[in-house]
């Protein structure tokens, strides 16, 4: 039965190809495509001022893309709530190019009352959302411009203590709203140990608040390298990193040209992963996980936030597919609501026109039975007259003139006719 057939499994062919077919090379494609169009990435840097957050942007992409403060703030202008400062950098590495854009929001945790410093970075976080909703929503759509941001690299004062209260209020706030990457700034200002220490509290603070960081995935089970990558970054979460300015760099006894900060000691050398962890956030943000970090604030934090919004604003669904249902399958499931809608209204426009008909009908019939009867009236009329006349003709030819006779005919005739 149609049911039966409707139950029962679609069967999967799974064959293992002996020729070449050729879809091998989609990959290839992708990444040609890839290249050709770039990479975008947007990244937020938030703590407290001086913690060397624009030290550490610069450090990342080995430029000067964040100015000294004083350059975008002079100290009579400083701010006197968070600002949002945004600063773009196209960087090209091997003919790939990224479209970067670092959010920098000065002020943060530096007023008398920090009670609400979140509130703007929260807004923006939720404006650039409305702004990627109103694109996707609006009829004529062109490419979407997306000014989300991917990461918000959180920088936590080296105190070698626990979790100030404004960096717990700020990640509970923030945690679902954007891939949140806890960093302890300036970590060459401790020892091992203290760093080691400084981490497993910041990350049992974490547990007890219930704030969840971004967690590197596994892309593929089977890449040993990918796992041991990844696992390397998990361990290190908080990273524990150091900034240099990347114009000056050291001479290392090997000859080698060093990018860090220079102790009477010696050399902190950032790029190396026995000193701080600059190196895997590094290639966490920009090489193995940059498109985990867009994928998970695509399809989690902003479908999520875009999930709440809808219900705001009034647009209810059923629950059990709304929170899976992709743009494509909502286009479909609106045409499919749209044609039943059309197919109800030629139903009821069909039903109008038959009751019309029907009763049309109806009056024909009436009209007829009624015009049926007046013709036998009027038939029955005729033949009394008929048989009237004829009995008077009778009586008149059996004892009367021609004349009458004549003339009796022509009256009898004119009736017929
Ligand atoms: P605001 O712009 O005021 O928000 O400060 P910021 O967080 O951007 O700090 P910035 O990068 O301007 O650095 C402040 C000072 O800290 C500078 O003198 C840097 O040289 C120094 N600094 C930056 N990173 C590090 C680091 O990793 N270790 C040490 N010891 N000092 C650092």
């Amino acid at each position: 039965t149609v049911q039966d057939s409707l139950s029962s499994p679609v069967p999967v062919v799974r064959k293992r190809i002996t020729g070449h077919v050729g879809f091998s090379n989609l990959p290839n494609q992708v990444r040609r495509k890839s290249i050709k169009d770039g990479f975008q990435l947007t990244a937020m840097v938030v703590g407290e001022s001086g913690l060397g957050k624009s030290t550490l942007i610069n450090t990342l992409f080995n430029l000067a893309i964040c100015p000294p403060r004083e350059s975008l703030h002079p100290a009579a202008e400083r701010p006197k709530t968070v600002a949002i400062d945004n600063i773009h950098a196209d960087i090209e590495e091997n003919g790939v190019r990224l479209r970067l854009t670092v959010v920098d929001t000065p002020g943060f945790g530096d007023l008398v009352n920090n009670g609400s410093c979140w509130d703007p970075i929260l807004k923006t976080i939720e404006d650039r959302y409305e702004a990627y909703l109103t694109q996707e929503n609006s009829v004529k759509r062109k490419k979407i411009i997306d000014t989300r941001i991917h990461a918000c690299i959180y920088f936590i004062q080296p105190s070698g203590h626990s979790l100030k209260q404004i960096d717990i209020e700020f990640m509970r706030r923030l945690h679902e709203k954007v891939n949140l990457i806890p960093v302890i700034a300036k970590a060459d200002t401790m020892t091992e140990d203290e760093v080691a220490d400084f981490k497993e509290r910041i990350v049992s603070d974490l547990a007890f608040h219930g704030i969840r960081i971004f967690q590197a995935p596994i892309y593929d089970e089977e890449d040993e390298e990918n796992i041991a990558e990844t696992e390397a970054i998990a361990r290190a979460i908080p990273f524990a990193v150091v900034g240099a300015d990347p114009t000056k760099t050291f001479r290392a006894s090997n000859g080698r040209l060093i990018r860090g900060r220079g102790y009477p000691w010696g050399i902190v050398d950032v790029d190396d992963p026995s000193h701080c962890d600059f190196i895997l956030l590094r290639r966490m943000l920009v090489h193995s996980h940059m498109e985990a970090l867009r994928e998970r604030t695509a399809d989690v934090l902003y479908e999520t936030w875009r999930t709440q919004r809808m219900l705001e604003l009034g647009v209810a669904q059923d629950h059990s597919v709304f929170d899976e249902v992709s743009p494509a399958d909502r286009l479909r499931e609106d045409r499919i609501m749209h044609e039943a809608k059309l197919a109800k209204m030629e139903a009821t426009m069909k039903e109008i026109f038959r009751e019309k008909v029907e009763l049309q009908e109806q009056k024909l019939k009436q009209s007829e039975v009624e015009l049926y009867a007046r013709h036998t009236e009027m038939k029955e009329a005729m033949t009394k007259q008929w048989n009237q006349l004829m009995e008077k003709k009778k009586q008149l030819e059996s004892g009367s003139s021609d004349v009458v006779s004549y003339s009796f005919y022509w009256v009898v005739h004119g009736l017929t006719v």
